[in-house]
C-alpha cells in the first residue's frame, strides 16, 4: 500500500531567500509544512507502507508539487529545526535532495494521483475516521488531503468532491495539520 499525504500552500514561495530562524518566525508559514514533515518522518519504517508527502505550491505564479518520498529519504530528523533545515534544502535545491518536483496545476495533480490511489480529504464536517477504518482496504492506495494554515480553496474542495474524495473527520475542533496527519497514521495503522 501506498499512502500518500498532499498538502497545498499558497503562501510558500520559491524564489525567497529563507533561513531556519525567519521560517521558526513565520515566514510563508513553511513551519507548518515543516512540521507536518517531522512528524510523517516519524512514522517511516514504523508502517507497512511507502509513504510520501506531497507539497503543492498553489500560489499562482508557482504552481509546483514537490513529492517527497520519505520511505526512501535518509532523512534523520530529531527536531523542529532539523525539519526546517531539510524542507528549505527541498525548496530550494529539490533534485539533489532526492525530491521529485513538477509544473502541474493542483487538479491535474489530483487527477494523476486518483489514476491509483483512493482520494480522501481531511475536514471537521467529514465521516468519522473511526468509520474509515472498517471500509479502507489496507492493500489499497490511500491519498490524504490536508489543508495547511488555511482550509482548502472552495474551488479544490469543489474538485475534490467532483473526484469522488471521501470527507473524513478526526473530531469537530480544528487542529494543526501536522497532529491531523499523525492522528490518521495511528487511525489507519495503530488503532485496534
Ligand atoms: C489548521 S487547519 C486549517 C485552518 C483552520 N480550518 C482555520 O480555521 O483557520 C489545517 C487542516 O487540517 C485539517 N483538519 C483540521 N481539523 C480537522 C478535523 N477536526 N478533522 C479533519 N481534518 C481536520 C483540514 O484539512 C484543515 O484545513
Amino acid at each position: 500500500m501506498n499512502l500518500t499525504f498532499v498538502i497545498p500552500s499558497q503562501t510558500i514561495r520559491t524564489d525567497t531567500k529563507k533561513s531556519v530562524k525567519s521560517v521558526v518566525g513565520g515566514q510563508e508559514r513553511v513551519d507548518v509544512l515543516s512540521r507536518c514533515l517531522l512528524n510523517l518522518s516519524r512514522w517511516k519504517g514504523r508502517l507497512d507502507s511507502e509513504i510520501n508527502f506531497i507539497l503543492y505550491l498553489s500560489n499562482p505564479d508557482e504552481q509546483q508539487a514537490f513529492t517527497i518520498p520519505i520511505s526512501l529519504l535518509e532523512l534523520d530528523l530529531k527536531s523542529e529545526v532539523d525539519s526546517t533545515q531539510k524542507l528549505i534544502e527541498i525548496l530550494s535545491i529539490p533534485k539533489e535532495r532526492g525530491i521529485f518536483k513538477e509544473n502541474i496545476n493542483f487538479s491535474d495533480l489530483m487527477e494523476q494521483i486518483s489514476k491509483d490511489s483512493k482520494l480522501y480529504y481531511l475536514t471537521p464536517d467529514g465521516s468519522e475516521i473511526s468509520e474509515l477504518k472498517k471500509t479502507n482496504n489496507q492493500k489499497e492506495n490511500s491519498c490524504f488531503v490536508v489543508g495547511s494554515q488555511y482550509d482548502l480553496t472552495e474551488e479544490q474542495e469543489a474538485l475534490l468532491s467532483r473526484m469522488g474524495a471521501i470527507r473524513v473527520s478526526i473530531g469537530k475542533k480544528d487542529y494543526l495539520a501536522s497532529h491531523v496527519i499523525t492522528i490518521v497514521c495511528h487511525h489507519l495503522f495503530l488503532r485496534k
